[in-house]
C-alpha cells in the first residue's frame, strides 16, 4: 500500500527572518486514509501541503514516499511523483487562461490515464453535472464566477489519477448544496482507496475525516 511519511519536517522561509513555520513535523497517511487539517490562517497549511507536494523544500527533516526521500528523487522520479503520486487542489485558481473549462479539465484528465478520450470526456461531463457546470463547459476561465471556478479546481484535482488528494481548503466559496456534493467525491475517492489530505478552517467539513489535526505553533496534534 502506497504511504506519505513525514519525519521531522521543519520548514522556515529564509526572506522571512527564519520563523519556523513547521517545527519537526511527524506524520504517516497511507492509501485509503482520510486527515483533515485545520488551523489559523497564516499558521502554514498550505506551506505543508507544498512540502508534500514536492514544489518546496524542507528545511530540514524529510518527506518519504513508500519508505523513499523525495528530496533523494533523481528528475524523473520527480516527475513521476508529481504526475501519478500527488494531485493538488490549490487555495488559489489555476487554470490555462486561453483554454475553456473541457479543455482544462481534458488536460488535467489526460496526464495519467488509460481512457480513451471520448471516455474521458463522459467522465468529465458526468462529474460537470453534478457540480452543475455542464452548462459552463465551453466557457473560459476568466467567464466562471468564483464559486464555479472552485468547483473547476476540485474536479481538475479529482480527475487527475493520482494515489494521494492533496486539498487546499476545496469548499470555499460554496454553498451548502455544492459544499455536499464535494463531501460525497471526497469520500468516494478515499473509498476508491486514495489518500486525502484536507485542509480547511471548517470544523464542520473537517469532520468527514478519519483523524482530524489541528496545525499549532509548528506542530500538527490530534484534535
Ligand atoms: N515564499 C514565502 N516567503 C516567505 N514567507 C512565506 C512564503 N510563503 C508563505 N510564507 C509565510 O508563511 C506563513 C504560512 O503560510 P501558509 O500559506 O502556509 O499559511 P496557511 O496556513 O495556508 O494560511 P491560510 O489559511 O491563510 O491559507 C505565512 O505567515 C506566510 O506569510
Ligand atoms: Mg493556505
Amino acid at each position: 500500500m502506497s504511504n506519505i511519511t513525514l519525519d521531522n519536517l521543519s520548514k522556515f522561509y529564509e526572506n522571512a527572518e527564519n520563523e519556523k513555520i513547521l517545527d519537526k513535523l511527524k506524520l504517516e497517511i497511507n492509501a485509503g486514509d482520510f486527515i483533515s487539517i485545520s488551523g489559523h490562517s497564516g499558521i502554514g497549511k498550505s506551506t505543508l501541503l507544498y512540502l508534500i507536494g514536492g514544489l518546496i523544500k524542507a528545511s530540514s527533516g524529510h518527506v518519504y514516499y513508500n519508505g523513499k526521500d523525495i528530496n533523494q528523487f533523481s528528475k524523473r522520479e520527480m516527475d513521476d511523483y508529481r504526475k501519478n503520486v500527488v494531485s493538488f487542489i490549490f487555495q488559489e485558481y489555476q487554470f490555462v487562461q486561453a483554454m475553456n473549462l473541457r479543455d482544462n479539465l481534458m488536460f488535467t484528465s489526460k496526464l495519467n490515464t488509460d481512457l480513451s478520450d471520448l471516455k474521458l470526456e463522459a467522465k468529465i461531463d458526468e462529474y460537470l453535472k453534478r457540480l452543475n457546470l455542464f452548462e459552463r463547459k465551453f466557457y473560459l476561465p476568466r467567464m466562471l464566477s468564483g464559486g464555479q471556478k472552485r468547483r473547476a479546481m476540485f474536479l481538475s484535482g479529482i480527475l487527475k489519477n493520482s494515489e494521494f488528494l492533496l486539498m487546499d481548503e476545496p469548499t470555499n466559496d460554496l454553498d451548502e448544496k455544492m459544499s455536499k456534493e464535494l463531501i460525497k467525491i471526497m469520500l468516494e475517492e478515499k473509498e476508491a482507496g486514495r489518500g486525502v489530505i484536507l485542509v480547511t478552517h471548517d470544523s464542520e467539513l473537517s469532520q468527514i475525516a478519519d483523524v482530524n489535526y489541528s496545525l499549532v505553533d509548528g506542530k500538527l496534534t490530534v484534535i
